[in-house]
């Protein structure tokens, strides 16, 4: 890790810099700070007095701008995290008896300590998949007993794009999916936490793979593509949901300032800024694959189709090399890791880092 940086102080705060802003790692779409754009349509948004709650200015303004890329029925309900997003846009099309589909290793299922099971009620009905995505045959193993008062009742099946596993699917792979969950009365939940970086990848607009693609309901991510907080859900089907404004309230997800997550939607949305962002992270993480592959007992074990790449090396080089990079090991048992690209990652960050794990492999 950098020696700790020479605390700083910006004359029209009290508020002091406490860490080094040149750091960048490769743990976590997280660990990045906001687009400068981002921030800067923050101080738009600030000043005089607007309606509480969701009734200003900036969050009707959005719902046109969310239109533009979803469709003329699409309906931006902000919130604070992803998580959030997730549980209320899940609970929004199920009934107290309601199940959930979802891949095994989906973050609803992995990474939020059960909050669709606790906040939302709803049980989960995992799926062991190779790669992170459900097809229609994976789906129909989950989706049965239906009218049986005995079992949860399989009312939604949710995929996230891109994967946890960093797989992106293709439009069509999500209008077999939805198309199949719909024969069975199922409604469609798209968990986009890094929905742009897909759009970036498949190289089409946000709706091909959404609203053209049968999803009915979407987390739409915020957080990772730059915003300092804030996600979206965005109900493309009116008709397949319900109580979208109670259950974000009775979930803890309306925010009274809302204009501060709106505003930051519409820096990403109402220009490019979303979708450049997107594809420096991916080109990014393509680069980073490309400069470990050569490197001998790196292993890149899954393609790269988005932001993150993961890969198998020796335990010890795991454990230099995050003494001077942070990042995550994803699979304890294989000991693969993740290393993930942001948009603010740089080449020159890339190629350190590709550098490093040169040099560490070297002296094994
Ligand atoms: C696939 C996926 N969904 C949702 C989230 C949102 O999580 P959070 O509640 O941390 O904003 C994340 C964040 O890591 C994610 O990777």
């Amino acid at each position: 890790m950098a020696d700790a940086p020479p605390v700083t102080q910006h004359p029209a705060t009290d508020a002091v810099r406490h860490h080094d802003p040149e750091y960048r790692g490769f743990a976590s779409d997280n660990y990045a700070g906001a687009h400068p754009e981002v921030l800067a349509a923050l101080a738009v948004a600030n000043g005089g007095h607007q309606i509480a709650y969701g009734e200003d200015d900036y969050t009707a303004h959005l719902q046109e701008v969310v239109r533009r890329h979803l469709g003329p029925r699409a309906e931006a309900f902000p919130v604070f995290n992803g998580t959030g997003a997730n549980v209320v846009a899940l609970q929004a099309v199920t009934e107290r008896w309601g199940a959930v589909v979802c891949a095994k290793s989906a973050h609803i299922n992995v990474d939020e300590c059960g909050a669709p099971e606790r906040v939302g009620g709803l049980k989960l009905l995992t799926v062991p998949t190779p790669d992170g995505k459900l097809t229609p045959e994976l789906l129909d193993s989950e989706a049965w007993g239906f009218d049986d008062e005995h079992r949860a009742q399989p009312q939604v099946v949710s995929i996230a794009q891109t994967t946890e596993l960093g797989t992106c699917y293709t439009p069509e792979e999500i209008r077999a999916l939805s198309d199949r969950a719909h024969e069975h009365g199922m409604a469609v939940h798209l968990d986009g936490a890094r929905l742009a970086n897909a759009a970036a990848t498949l190289d089409l607009p946000l709706s091909a793979f959404t609203t053209d693609a049968g999803v009915d309901i979407l987390s739409f991510g915020g957080t990772k593509n730059g915003l300092v907080f804030g996600e979206c859900v965005v109900v493309l089907d009116p008709e397949r949901v319900r109580a979208m404004k109670h259950l974000r309230k009775l979930s803890m997800q309306l925010a009274s300032k809302m204009r501060f997550v709106s505003v930051q939607f519409e820096a990403l949305l109402a220009g490019d800024l979303w979708l450049r962002s997107a594809r420096h992270a991916n080109a990014m993480a393509t680069r980073l694959a490309e400069a470990v592959r050569g490197i001998e007992g790196v292993t890149v074990v899954r393609p790269v189709q988005a932001n993150q790449v993961f890969a198998v090396l020796p335990r010890e080089v795991t454990e230099r090399l995050q003494k001077r990079y942070r990042f995550y090991v994803w699979d304890e048992a294989t000991g693969e890791v993740r290393w993930m690209c942001c948009f603010d990652t740089t080449e020159a960050d890339v190629d350190a880092f590709a550098a490093a794990v040169a040099e560490e492999m070297a002296t094994r």
